[in-house]
């Protein structure tokens, strides 16, 4: 089947624009699963059933009605591109992503990404997971003060003040939750390369992910 390259990591490690800048450099798709996680979020928010309620929400997952369509995601016919990027949506996500039932239920809709000429999967558990056969599978990492700064930088770029106490402390919590999971604890597959993009610039980041490929 088609060539995929994971590449998991810890939030806001940068591996989105990374994902995305080696897709486009090789022609392929993207999966960015993350956004998966974050649309049974927004469904189960609207459907009004609650974060502690596994089955609800793994019911929730086995009947999304998604479109991805380039940079734009629908949910029910709905564009939700902006509202699933809400702080509530993504805490909500971060609580159902420990739930084995709804990564169950999200597991062949992300296989089903996998077509030719190949995929660039971003998420947490990838390599380890979803793709475990994948050509090449990074791990990207950056410390949590470099990756807190980065988000800040974004959330500025938004129009957005951020304090930089508050973001380490959320980004510990989330990298807490990612890491203590039972199912799936984010870590990188035995066959992974982990590249630290902490003193690494995107362009600088995506370029050692191409090299790796070339190899
Ligand atoms: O903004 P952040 O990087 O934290 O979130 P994201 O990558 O959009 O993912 C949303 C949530 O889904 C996170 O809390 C992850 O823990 C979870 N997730 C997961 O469990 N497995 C994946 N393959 C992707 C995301």
């Amino acid at each position: 089947s088609a060539a995929v390259i994971t590449i998991d990591g810890p939030t806001a490690s940068g591996k989105g624009t990374v994902a995305h800048r080696v897709a486009k450099a090789l022609g392929w798709a993207v999966l960015d699963s993350g956004a998966l996680y974050r649309l049974t979020a927004l469904a189960a928010l609207n459907q009004g059933v609650p974060a502690e309620d596994e089955a609800g929400v793994a019911r929730v997952a086995e009947t999304l009605d998604v479109r991805f369509d380039g940079p734009h995601v629908y949910l029910g016919g709905v564009d939700v591109g902006h509202d699933i990027r809400r702080e509530e949506v993504g805490n909500f996500a971060s609580r159902v992503a420990a739930f084995p039932g709804v990564r169950q239920a999200l597991l062949e809709r992300q296989r089903a990404f996998r077509l030719p000429p190949g995929l660039v999967a971003d998420g947490r558990d990838m390599g380890t997971v979803v793709f475990p056969d994948a050509s090449l599978k990074v791990f990207l990492v950056a410390d949590v003060v470099a990756r807190a700064e980065r988000r800040r930088k974004q959330l500025i770029e938004k129009g957005i003040s951020a304090n930089l106490d508050d973001l380490l402390r959320d980004m510990r919590e989330r990298d807490a939750r990612d890491t203590e999971r039972a199912t799936a604890p984010l870590a990188p597959a035995a066959d992974a390369h982990v590249l630290d993009s902490s003193n690494l610039t995107i362009a600088e980041t995506v370029q050692a992910i191409l090299n790796f490929w070339q190899q």
